[in-house]
């Protein structure tokens, strides 16, 4: 289903070994490029932060501190702290802990120390002090984005940088900021993504559904919440219905305001995702 599909399109994505020199960004003095040398920290995060979102956020929340789904707080678990190298997470991973924390069997160890360096990123000073992460530095090309935003990216088609995301660049920190370019939903759980305590994030985009059940009875509003079992809606006199689900009983469709960043999930790649960061931050 989605979760596979998304999970092959990850694996997919071109892993950053070395940044890219942008002498024409330097000399503008727009960004800092990090030396070929050192890994960027900040694009292992991000690749973490979407395997994170598609296949544990669910059940840990968003930021890894814990979710409705009963995950517990994977910032306070040994198995991903305490150990630098991630090798003890995937090990966990290929067996679980049934019943209640399913195997991963699909995941490279990649991508499972992305997952840890995510994670690890989540975590408070004091407890994450010595393995937390480098700060997020910009290392895309702010010229290379700006094309991409107005071309291939088609981002122009909703978005103006001197209308809706002028400032932008002023308003959100970088992980914020590329993080929103992702997925631009800041609370709430799969497959959202959450930013912490961070005041200016607007309020999420509603999704809405309709159901309709075996005897053709239509029932649609403001989606409340979804799982396999069932779907709860608000409708617009503010009531809620709650219907069971039994497969593709009934027929329940959701839309979603943001379908367009969550097509981008999995087709962006790590340098369009740099580049859009850097274009984005320009904007003041
Ligand atoms: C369907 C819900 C669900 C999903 C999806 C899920 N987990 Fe879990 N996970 C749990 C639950 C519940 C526990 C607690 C299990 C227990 O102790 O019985 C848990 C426990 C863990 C633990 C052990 C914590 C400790 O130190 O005791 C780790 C590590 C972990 N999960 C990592 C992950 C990672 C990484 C992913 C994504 C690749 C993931 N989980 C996806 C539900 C889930
Ligand atoms: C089909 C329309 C559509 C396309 C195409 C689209 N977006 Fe969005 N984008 C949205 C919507 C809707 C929101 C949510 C706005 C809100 O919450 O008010 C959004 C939000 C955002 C935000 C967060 C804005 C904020 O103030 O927090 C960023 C950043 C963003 N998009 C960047 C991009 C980039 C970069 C592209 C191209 C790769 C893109 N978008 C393509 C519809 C689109």
């Amino acid at each position: 289903m989605i979760l596979a599909a998304v999970m092959c399109a990850l694996t997919g994505l071109a892993p950053v070994t070395s940044a890219q020199e942008t002498p024409e960004a330097n000399a503008q003095g727009r960004v800092r490029v990090a030396p070929a040398s050192e890994p960027p920290q900040q694009a292992v995060i991000a690749r973490g932060q979407l395997a994170f979102t598609q296949n544990c956020a669910f059940c840990h929340g968003a930021d890894a501190h814990g979710g409705a789904e009963g995950g517990v707080d994977l910032t306070l678990s040994t198995i991903v702290m305490s150990d630098p190298t991630a090798a003890q997470l995937a090990t966990f991973l290929k067996v679980g802990r049934p019943p209640r924390m399913p195997s991963f069997t699909n995941l490279t160890d990649a991508q499972v120390s992305d997952i840890a360096a995510f994670v690890r990123s989540k975590a408070p000073p004091a407890r994450g002090a010595g393995l937390r992460e480098a700060k997020v530095e910009i290392v895309g090309d702010p010229i290379a984005g700006q094309q991409f935003f107005n071309g291939e990216g088609k981002c122009d088609t909703c978005h103006s940088a001197t209308g809706d995301l002028k400032g932008i660049g002023a308003k959100y920190s970088v992980s914020t900021l590329q993080g929103r370019i992702v997925l631009p939903r800041g609370t709430g759980l799969y497959p959202g993504i959450s930013f912490g305590s961070q005041p200016n994030v607007p309020p999420d985009l509603p999704r809405t559904v309709t159901v309709r059940e075996p005897n053709g009875k239509i029932t649609s509003g403001k989606l409340v919440s979804i799982s396999d079992f069932d779907v709860t809606l608000r409708d617009t006199n503010g009531v809620h219905h709650t219907f069971d689900r039994n497969g593709d009983v009934p027929i329940v469709v959701v839309k979603d305001p943001l379908q367009a960043h969550l097509d981008l999930l999995p087709k962006l790649t790590n340098k369009e995702m740099h580049d859009l960061t850097a274009y984005l931050v320009t904007l003041k």
